[in-house]
């Protein structure tokens, strides 16, 4: 028996070393820290529990039989954050460069299986050099099948991807199915073709920073939804981010206990909104006022900054909040703006977590590179997130709701549970000064009477109470008592009851 039990201390030993200590070496040089080193800071202290640290690969061409590793090139298995279960998996780069082989694709299927029949989140550690070469289609094949979990497990289980060194191919779409994304700077990438194969196509320059680093991808694309300094950093963040996310859709979302009163008021508030209509002001010190602690985890604050989104506590619970940023782009929607609320909001409803829309747009963005770009379809996908959602939704007027903007930011009419409106709320089809140039055009070049129609035109739509004397806004609230009234409603919801007719799946725009 003693001689099994040393065995097994041995092989153990062995399976923690991956590739071997040069390859750790080389690993730590580049800033990074390996695949075990990663578990131990992402999960609570002794909580990890792994599973197929023995498992092998099967491939016997280019001499792998005589290499094998134990383990793979991924550490698999189980563990806590903040006391709750989470699977996870972590890709070794000192093993085959953290390639996917077939062994590989199985354990990381295995977790997401399990996963989902316990309800329990995953989140995957990105470190890889893509299929593992030496085993041609069967590594292809494993990729798929990792597709394959990561579709099922969306919108079942909350999936976060953690991209901490190469990640290029076909790779990239696993991380790209699940719900977040989040990347270290320097260290990490992501494309469909890299540097060299782009100079090939398109006779293009670019370093692999460039093309897919954690910047591009957290302010150009939009891939990711945050970037982070270094490995710590991005571990400790996730382990933050957790705890605002549920376990699964059958759960709601942890209560971190709080003892911020709800009832707190911010007089500050009352004057957030400048005096001249065409000033920008900062969404966020809203956003930041009604949360609990003032604790705001923005996510894709870099990218598409005209719409703001994040998650905020109210008595303890998740809110997720989706608001028009004035001080970027006055606040329109664009293209961009659009799929990053849409993302966000059915994210927040697959996993019950109620949505806060705080508006102020001017309205959709016109012009040719919006038209082309689609922005009908991107518009259109919030438009139907919104009212596909049957997740508690409070919604507040801080000041311009125009036109179709209007219907589409979580409206009444759109089943908005509660909807608000500062008194500064200006509800109409569009601003007084275009509207009075179409429907008065015979009198432009009278600036008198021009100004005389956009003045009566103000009084009579730059207000909330055409809206609320149709009840399409429940009530005029003081800004200085929104927390409150907030999260008055957010508790009268927190039992609601709503669902869409049955369908195999709706068709949104994609
Ligand atoms: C097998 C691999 C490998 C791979 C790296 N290695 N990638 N082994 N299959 N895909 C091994 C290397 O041989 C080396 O082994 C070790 O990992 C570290 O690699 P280095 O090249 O020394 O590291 P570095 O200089 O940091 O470069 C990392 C890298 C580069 C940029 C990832 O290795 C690289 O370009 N690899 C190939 C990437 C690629 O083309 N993959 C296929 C993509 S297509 P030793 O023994 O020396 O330590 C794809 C299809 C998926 O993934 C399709 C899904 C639909």
């Amino acid at each position: 028996m003693q001689d099994i039990i040393e065995q097994l201390e041995e092989k153990r030993a062995a399976a923690k070393l991956g590739g071997g200590q040069k390859r750790i070496d080389k690993q730590h040089k580049k800033g990074k820290l390996t695949a075990r080193e990663r578990i131990e800071l992402l999960l609570d202290e002794g909580s990890f529990e792994e599973w197929d640290m023995f498992k092998e690969h099967r491939c016997t061409d280019f001499d792998m039989a005589e290499q094998k590793i134990p383990g793979d090139g991924v550490v698999i298995g189980y563990g806590t954050i903040s006391g709750r279960l989470v699977f996870i998996y972590s890709q070794d780069f000192t093993v085959f460069g953290g390639s996917l082989s077939e062994s590989h694709a199985e354990k990381i299927c295995k977790i997401m299986k399990q996963a989902m029949k316990v309800g329990a989140p995953v989140i995957g550690m990105n470190d890889s050099g893509g299929a593992r070469i030496q085993e041609g289609v069967a590594s292809l094949g494993g990729y798929a099948d990792v597709f394959q979990q990561n579709v099922l497990a969306s919108g079942v289980v909350p999936q976060l991807s953690l991209i901490m060194g190469p990640c290029a191919g076909g790779a990239v779409y696993s991380p790209a199915i699940t719900d977040f994304i989040f990347m270290v700077k320097d260290s990490s990438y992501m494309f469909v073709t890299g540097p060299d194969v782009v100079k090939t196509v398109t006779h293009e320059e670019v370093t692999a920073e460039e093309l897919g680093g954690a910047m591009t991808h957290s302010s150009k694309s939009g891939v990711a939804d945050l970037a982070f300094e270094n490995d710590v950093e991005a571990i400790m963040l996730t382990r933050r981010f957790f705890n605002y996310i549920p376990s699964s859709n059958r759960e709601p979302a942890p209560v971190w206990p709080t003892d911020d009163p709800a009832t707190r008021i911010e007089t500050s508030l009352d004057s957030l909104i400048p005096d001249d209509p065409a000033k920008p002001y900062d969404i966020k010190e809203l956003i930041t006022k009604m949360a609990d602690e003032y604790d705001f985890f923005e996510v894709q604050p870099d990218y598409a900054a005209n719409i703001v989104i994040g998650f905020i506590r109210i008595e303890g619970h998740s809110v997720g909040v989706v608001a028009n940023q004035p001080m970027v782009l006055a606040g329109c929607l664009d293209v961009d703006a659009s799929r990053k609320g849409a993302r966000f909001i059915r994210f927040c409803d697959a996993f019950n977590i109620p949505i806060l829309t705080l508006i102020d747009v001017p309205g959709f963005m016109p012009g040719t590179a919006q038209e082309f770009g689609g922005i009908i379809k991107h518009g259109a996908k919030l438009l139907y997130a919104y009212a596909e959602a049957t997740v508690p939704k409070v919604t507040l007027i801080t000041r311009k709701a125009y036109g179709g903007a209007y219907d589409v930011m979580a409206s009444k009419h759109l089943r908005g549970d509660v909807n608000y409106a500062w008194p500064s709320a200006e509800i109409a089809v569009m601003g007084p000064k275009g509207a009075v140039e179409i429907i008065f055009r015979a009198d432009i070049g009278n600036e008198e009477k021009i100004a005389a129609r956009t003045e009566e035109y103000r009084q009579k739509f730059a207000n909330p109470f055409i809206a609320s004397s149709r009840g399409y806004i429940d009530d005029v609230i003081m800004p200085r008592n929104t927390r409150a009234r907030v999260a008055r409603s957010l508790r009268m919801l927190s039992n609601k009851e709503l669902e869409n007719p049955w369908r195999k799946h709706g068709n949104i725009p994609l």
